[in-house]
């Protein structure tokens, strides 16, 4: 039987370099969340469906992988980690001092359409702050972003920022109800701003739809037009100036780090249901999709029963991360000095193994290949052909003398040193900075 070797639709096979690329994103970004302080969590790939069906909101809900598991249960492939996060704090982590900081690496499915940037499977990478409820924790997002951006050279992105804040505390004054402030909100997310003027027009007669046209026009760097929607069109929604208030003091707590990339856009919302605070997304030049997003979410633990919980956090796209730094010419660090070990006889083998063993300590990536049945030249070629620096042969020349011969593929140099001369001979090649 012959079975189809494409992936199932959606999903997605990675090689070398990308599949190293991916893992070094990733990598990076656990390195800086632990700088800031963050302890990782591991969450399940399988949840309930519940647990995302509340509030994760429309369009995850519609893209869920749900099925029923042998027991009966109705569960689903994590979609996002959030919900997942909160379920744990409620479990476990109450009693923790807060605010509480957590990091994930994870994959993550949707049901969605696949296109350009857009898979069923992608990994996220995202951080959460539970129990921080003042601004300083939602500059924060931005500062570690900064120095994840910078850490993997991604140099072209900007901070579009957003309020629900804003939104639901008009939608409140206008006595619209939580599920349809949602609904309302999932639509200014598709940009399907007619079907909510109809809304508001007919059902919502304390509503005010010129108004809120004017707001989702606002698109700008300057606080001070901010400060003016206050006095021009807010001024009677206290909730409102409040959020802009708040918005005004993140402008000013990223100007504090330097962070300059960020535009405020008043019509701009987010997907998932579960925000109330600032929103923010990643957005890349040339990109039509997002890299990365997240925002202020203080409700979650009550809608899961629990007592209030304020929360702030963002996730990463890891596979559009590196779409993005493609575009911007990113070839992956080496990291490591590749090595290819011929041992050319039985014998050869004791000795080139200890040799690899040490050198390996020195971070030297060393591959070990059958000289005994394949000629050198072959393999030559194959270190040739597959980039690798350095090669190192023990064969009847090499035993009787207790050497290796070196060479160096970049420069065509050979040597043939004493076994423990190797290291200095890396040096001198400047391939070895170490002690
Ligand atoms: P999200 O915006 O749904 O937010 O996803 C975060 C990131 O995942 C997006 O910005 C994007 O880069 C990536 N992404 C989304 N869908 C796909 C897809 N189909 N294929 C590839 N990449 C995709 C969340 O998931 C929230 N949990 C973020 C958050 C954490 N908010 C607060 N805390």
């Amino acid at each position: 039987m012959k079975i189809p070797l494409e992936p199932v639709r959606g999903m997605r096979d990675y090689t070398p370099p990308d599949s190293e690329s991916l893992t070094w994103l990733t990598d990076v970004f656990k390195e800086i969340a632990m700088s800031y302080g963050y302890r990782e969590v591991k969450t399940p790939t399988i949840e309930l469906f519940l647990l995302f069906a509340l509030k994760s909101g429309e369009e995850i809900r519609r893209s869920m992988y749900v099925f029923k598991d042998k027991a009966g249960r109705e569960v689903a492939l994590r979609p996002e980690v959030t919900p997942s996060v909160i379920r744990i704090y409620l479990r476990k982590l109450q009693a923790e001092p807060k605010p509480i900081k957590l990091y994930y690496i994870a994959n993550v499915f949707r049901y969605d359409e696949p296109q350009f940037g857009r898979y069923r499977e992608f990994w996220q990478a995202g951080i959460e702050i539970l129990g921080g409820d003042t601004l300083i924790y939602d500059a924060e997002l931005f500062y570690l972003l900064k120095d994840y951006y910078n850490a993997i050279n991604l140099k072209e992105y900007n901070f579009k920022i957003g309020s629900m804040a804003l939104l639901r505390a008009l939608f409140r004054a206008w006595n619209i109800d939580e599920d349809e402030q949602d609904y309302l909100l999932h639509l200014l997310d598709k940009k399907i701003i007619n079907e909510v003027m109809k809304i508001l027009q007919v059902k919502y007669p304390k509503a005010n739809p010129e108004l809120l046209n004017e707001l989702l026009k606002v698109r700008t760097q300057d606080p001070n037009e901010l400060m003016k929607l206050e006095s021009d069109l807010l001024s009677k929604y206290n909730e409102a100036v409040k959020a802009i208030n708040d918005l005004v003091e993140l402008m000013d707590f990223l100007k504090s780090y330097n962070i300059n990339n960020f535009y405020i856009d008043l019509g701009f919302a987010r997907g998932l249901a579960y925000y109330n605070g600032m929103i923010f997304e990643v957005e890349v030049p040339g990109l039509r999709i997002s890299i990365g997003g997240g925002g202020r979410y203080d409700n979650l633990t009550q809608i899961y029963g629990g007592p209030p919980l304020s929360s702030t956090g963002f996730a990463l796209g890891i596979e559009r991360t590196y779409l993005a730094l493609q575009k911007q010419g990113f070839s992956i660090p080496i990291t490591k000095l590749r090595a290819l070990a011929i041992p050319l006889k039985r014998e050869a083998l004791k000795p080139i193994l200890k040799l690899s063993s040490m050198l390996r300590k020195y971070g030297i990536a060393i591959e070990l290949c059958d000289g005994m049945n394949l000629s050198i030249k072959r393999w030559f070629s194959y270190a040739n052909k597959k980039g690798l620096e350095i090669v190192l042969v023990i064969g009847d020349k090499e035993l009787a003398r207790n050497s290796v011969t070196m060479k160096n593929m970049k420069t065509g140099e050979q040597q043939m040193v004493k076994i423990d001369e190797a290291l200095e001979v890396l040096r001198s090649w400047h391939y070895l900075k170490m002690k």
